[in-house]
């Protein structure tokens, strides 16, 4: 009896322990979508210089190579993306907008739930702690003449959506390709840096 019900538990804490994992896919795709569709938006804006502009598409390929897997991994059947794959090859904006902006509508990304509004005091000191330590080196300051430089966090978080800026976050660091795979920040790290990129330098301590 007691057996059982140990059994029990264990099964129940593996099944949510997996319904978590598929949580983050889940979340993580929604992300991914939310940052191709903004890519798509810069992509296609007077604002990006022809470089920038390369990077961007780099990236949208990159992610499109990435997104079966990802889609697959949220229990999504993946058979959308060779269209999507087309439509970039043919510089079909609007064909790609359509997808991506359908692929979204079944994936929404729940930025509220993710990271909270106020930026307490705390929230703005782990912030900058974190940025400090792990961001400012690449991000302050930053050589912009390269197909994707490493931006200003302030500066984008105040010309992104809130929405999208917390996905790019989400997303991660994307310096390079190793660091790009996994984000190793928690949700309440990355609600800190969040709440820190959007309000500036608030904290005097906080310095560079
Ligand atoms: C080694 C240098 C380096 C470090 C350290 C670094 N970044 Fe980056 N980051 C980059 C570069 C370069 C890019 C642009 C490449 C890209 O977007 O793929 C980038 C891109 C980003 C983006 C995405 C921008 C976009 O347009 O989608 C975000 C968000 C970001 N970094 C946040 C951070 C945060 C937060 C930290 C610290 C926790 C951090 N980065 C640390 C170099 C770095």
């Amino acid at each position: 009896m007691r057996r059982l019900r140990v059994l029990a538990f264990a099964a129940a804490a593996a099944c949510s322990a997996a319904a978590a994992a598929q949580g983050e896919h889940e979340r993580r795709l929604a992300a991914e979508l939310v940052v191709m569709a903004g890519d798509l938006r810069r992509l296609q804006s007077d604002a990006e210089t022809p470089q920038h502009r390369e990077g961007l598409h780099a990236r949208l390929a990159g992610a499109l190579s990435s997104l079966p897997l990802m889609l697959r991994r949220a229990g999504a059947e993946a058979s959308a993306v060779s269209a999507l794959r087309a439509a970039l090859e043919k510089r079909d904006w609007r064909a790609l907008r359509a997808g991506l902006d359908a692929l979204k509508k079944r994936h929404p990304f729940e930025a509220g739930a993710l990271l909270p509004r106020e930026a307490t005091p705390e929230r703005l000191r782990l912030g900058a702690a974190i940025h400090r330590q792990a961001c400012a080196g690449c991000h302050e300051a930053p050589a912009t003449d390269t197909p994707l430089p490493a931006f200003n966090l302030f500066e984008q978080a105040k010309r992104t959506p809130r929405e999208e800026f917390a996905a790019r976050l989400l997303i991660g660091v994307r310096g390079d390709r190793g660091t790009a795979w996994r984000n190793p920040f928690s949700d309440l790290e990355l609600g800190a840096l969040l709440a820190y990129y959007r309000n500036g330098k608030t904290d005097g301590a906080a310095g560079k």
